[in-house]
């Protein structure tokens, strides 16, 4: 690594959780996920704890098994704009698929959220592993494509979307009376797009923002999308359970990177990190036991059941070896059934231990402050992340996070003590983004 690392972080706002049954714990209100209030709260804490980004993440199709919190939230594009307006330097980072949208109204709504919050947008690349998504969008998709087809059109987006944001240089808008010319026609590109999947014209109907380009994110671990983040993302979210299985992650990322021309420093990794923090290891297991205890295994069969397509686990003996399910789930969530498979043959699991697992794992940062504090330097120095996703475990964990784990890490020299700049890609140390065009005028 050349440069001084420092670490960054993003905070994952889910409302009434990542977790199935978080939405029962008596400091949760049930209306979390779509109460502007409580956004602005935990975005606020996060921009107190000098954080990079808040970061929404999204899916386009439910049913009554989905958990809680994706039932009943917030479009992120929307709940981000209206973050802008109530934060500062925090980037403002969410999910939108290429495999359901289209580039021209996608690469708008960002570029717009750009202006909003003056260069601090991102998005979070997703292909959308849930298959009933097709039957949501049923007008231009009949069926959900396989994976490698949703990589594939994943990458021409990328492209398109990239060529729409650099339509309009940025000193293009000259605003010249005497000359009667509100712009510079030789600093407008029209893209004239024609591809695979997608034919847009352009140009795009919004300027670029102070940051050039929105950042691009990209969250799928397979071979597909390491190839899609090393080609076009500036950063990675990924969540392996291990640091061996993060460092060779890491490791693999930033080769693909280098081999497809670019500085793997600048395309940084966030491990998820969820952890639980007491004052002491002893509050730290009770705060574990409420959250656990408030799981039945019949929740925790349908948590089970969404990366695998939503499949009916409840047909299988509970305490029989985890049942033969063949390639349910290699075209939803892969890296993660893969996973869980691989886990429970090597561990020797039940159904009902693989369950209760996946559903509420014991986290890998766990205990006091300081021992969180200890855990996430070693990931860190022993490059397994360049910063850290963080998501909320049990009620009032980022607050706790802010409060105690971060002076830790700013006293060590880790990790920032103001913000080095104001729009996201400043922050996370990337260069903006240049015009394409820019050069031609040199
Ligand atoms: C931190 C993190 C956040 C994610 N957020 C989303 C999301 O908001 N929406 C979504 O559909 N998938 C999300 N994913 C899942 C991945 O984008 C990806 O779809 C999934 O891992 C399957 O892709 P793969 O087979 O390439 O691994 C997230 C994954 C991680 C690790």
């Amino acid at each position: 690594m050349g440069k001084e690392r420092k670490l960054h972080f993003g905070a994952l706002i889910h409302g009434v959780g990542g977790h199935i049954s978080i939405w029962k714990h008596p400091e949760v209100k049930p209306n979390q996920s779509v109460s502007l209030q409580f956004y602005t709260q935990q975005a606020q804490v996060a921009e107190k704890g000098k954080f990079d980004l808040i970061f929404i993440a999204d899916g386009l199709y439910i049913n009554e098994k989905s958990i809680p919190h994706f039932l009943n939230r917030f479009e992120p594009v929307t709940i981000l704009s209206a973050l802008a307006t109530v934060t500062k330097n925090i980037g403002l980072v969410g999910t939108i698929s290429t495999s359901y949208s289209e580039p021209f109204n996608v690469s708008r709504q960002l570029a717009s959220l750009d202006l909003i919050s003056d260069g601090r947008a991102g998005w979070n690349v997703v292909t959308t592993p849930l298959e009933g998504t097709a039957l949501n969008f049923n007008k231009t998709i009949e069926e959900h494509p396989d994976h490698p087809t949703r990589y594939e059109i994943a990458d021409e987006y990328l492209e398109v979307a990239k060529g729409l944001w650099d339509s309009w240089e940025d000193d293009a808008f000259i605003a010249d009376v005497e000359k009667d010319q509100f712009f510079d026609p030789e600093k407008l590109h029209t893209l004239n797009h024609k591809g695979k999947y997608f034919s847009v014209k352009g140009p795009l109907n919004v300027a670029r923002s102070k940051q050039g380009q929105p950042v691009i994110f990209q969250a799928g671990s397979s071979e597909a999308g390491v190839k899609l983040a090393a080609k076009h993302a500036d950063a990675i979210f990924t969540n392996f359970p291990t640091l061996e299985l993060s460092k060779q992650f890491y490791k693999k990322v930033k080769e693909e990177v280098a081999k497809a021309g670019r500085n793997p420093d600048e395309v940084l990794i966030f491990p998820l990190l969820s952890p639980i923090i007491g004052d002491t290891v002893e509050e730290a297991e009770r705060k574990y036991n409420e959250v656990k205890n408030l799981v039945t295994i019949e929740r925790a069969l349908d948590y089970l059941g969404r990366y695998f397509d939503h499949h009916d686990f409840s047909q299988y003996d509970l305490d029989a070896p985890f049942p033969d399910i063949g390639d349910i789930g290699a075209n939803s969530f892969r890296s993660t059934t893969e996973r869980i498979k691989k886990e429970a043959k090597e561990l020797g699991l039940t159904l009902r231990e693989v369950a209760l697992r996946e559903t509420t794992p014991k986290p890998e940062f766990f205990g006091t402050p300081e021992d969180v504090a200890n855990k996430i330097e070693k990931w860190f120095v022993e490059e397994a992340g360049d910063g850290f996703m963080f998501a909320v475990s049990v009620p009032h964990a980022l607050e706790d996070f802010v409060e105690k784990v971060v002076p830790i890490l700013q006293q060590r020299g880790l990790y920032r003590t103001e913000y080095e700049a104001d729009t996201l890609r400043g922050n996370l140390g990337i260069p903006f983004k240049e015009n394409r065009y820019a050069k031609q005028h040199v």
